[in-house]
């Protein structure tokens, strides 16, 4: 039948994918889709999997770096209303996989509701942190978690309890192809006083982490016992530059595209970093963003 029949007025062929990611680097997707709802959704699902077309979730695109080639496959966004709802019942605030993290913080503050207001100024969707567990110094996103609904790469709708919600250093158990909503209980609190500490973390975020540049986010997990950005400074590195790609002069565990970046010159920084930082201190830096 093909991919694209019955599905004409969502998929594209050959979506470029820079003004869907953070970096603003790489090349095209084949297929891109942005459906209007979960059953439009789990149709297109089903037809991918029946075709044998690999899947893939693109969220904001602020941990994600695409490669010059582009790649094969179908890539699914979950923009439209009817993935970013999110409400609030007493102490529960129920958010759409497809809503902007930020957007579910300020919401939880706003309505008095204390737990996630530790995690403002991360970029991307609800779906995204809680995949990958997104934390600051103050907490993680996975420890208010009470429960989801996910969608598999077959196309089934799952629930998810809290007993089956498992989160460790940036990752989780939800694994799934999507995140289509999640339920969080947080805690009451006053409004007043809550906006004021979102203030201040933000005001913090902004001071140590290089905001509004072409990035995205810590390029590598922490080893266990000690910080990529620190070994990567003391290694001397901040300000090295392989083409457009620089390691930040603000914190040495992002990379900045710069004019003329190529997802290629990310890609060779960050080998450099990986070679220089084993070579002087012995440890192996492991990837915290996807590259796709
Ligand atoms: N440091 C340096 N030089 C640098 C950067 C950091 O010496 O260039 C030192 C700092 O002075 C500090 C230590 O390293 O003593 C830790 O730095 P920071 O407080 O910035 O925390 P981090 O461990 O580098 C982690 C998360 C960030 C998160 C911050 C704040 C990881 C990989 N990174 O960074 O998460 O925002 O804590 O809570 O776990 C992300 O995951 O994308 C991310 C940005």
């Amino acid at each position: 039948m093909g991919l694209t029949t019955g599905f004409e007025k969502i998929v594209r062929q050959d979506e470029p994918l820079q003004m869907h990611t953070w970096f603003q680097l790489g090349g095209p997707a084949e297929y891109f889709a942005e459906p209007e709802n979960t059953d439009q959704l789990v149709e297109l699902v089903c037809r991918c999997h029946e075709e044998g077309v690999p899947t893939r979730l693109l969220g904001r695109g602020s941990n994600i770096l695409v490669r010059d080639e582009g790649l094969p496959g179908m890539v699914i966004r979950l923009f439209k209303p009817a993935f970013c709802d999110i409400r609030v019942d007493g102490c529960v605030l129920t958010v759409g996989g497809g809503a902007k993290l930020g957007r579910a913080i300020t919401t939880a503050v706003h309505e008095g509701l204390a737990g996630l207001e530790t995690l403002i100024g991360i970029p991307g969707t609800l779906g995204g942190a809680l995949h990958g567990n997104a934390a600051t110094h103050g907490g993680d996103i996975g420890q208010w978690a009470t429960g989801a609904t996910v969608l598999t790469l077959t196309g089934e709708v799952l629930q998810r309890t809290h007993d089956d919600l498992v989160f460790g250093y940036r990752q989780s158990s939800l694994n799934e192809l999507a995140i289509l909503e999640a339920t969080f209980d947080l805690e009451e609190d006053d409004p007043k006083e809550l906006a004021k500490q979102l203030q201040k973390n933000w005001i913090v975020k902004k001071s140590d982490q290089p905001m509004g540049h072409q990035c995205a986010g810590c390029v590598f997990k922490n080893p266990r016992g000690s910080s990529a950005g620190e070994l990567i400074d003391g290694a001397g590195l901040k300000g090295t530059r392989i083409g457009g790609a620089v390691v930040s002069d603000r914190h040495a565990n992002f990379v900045i595209a710069e004019s003329e970046c190529t997802s290629q010159d990310v890609l060779r920084l960050i080998d450099l970093i990986r070679t220089q930082v084993h070579d002087r201190m012995g440890i192996e830096l492991e990837l915290e963003m996807e590259i796709w």
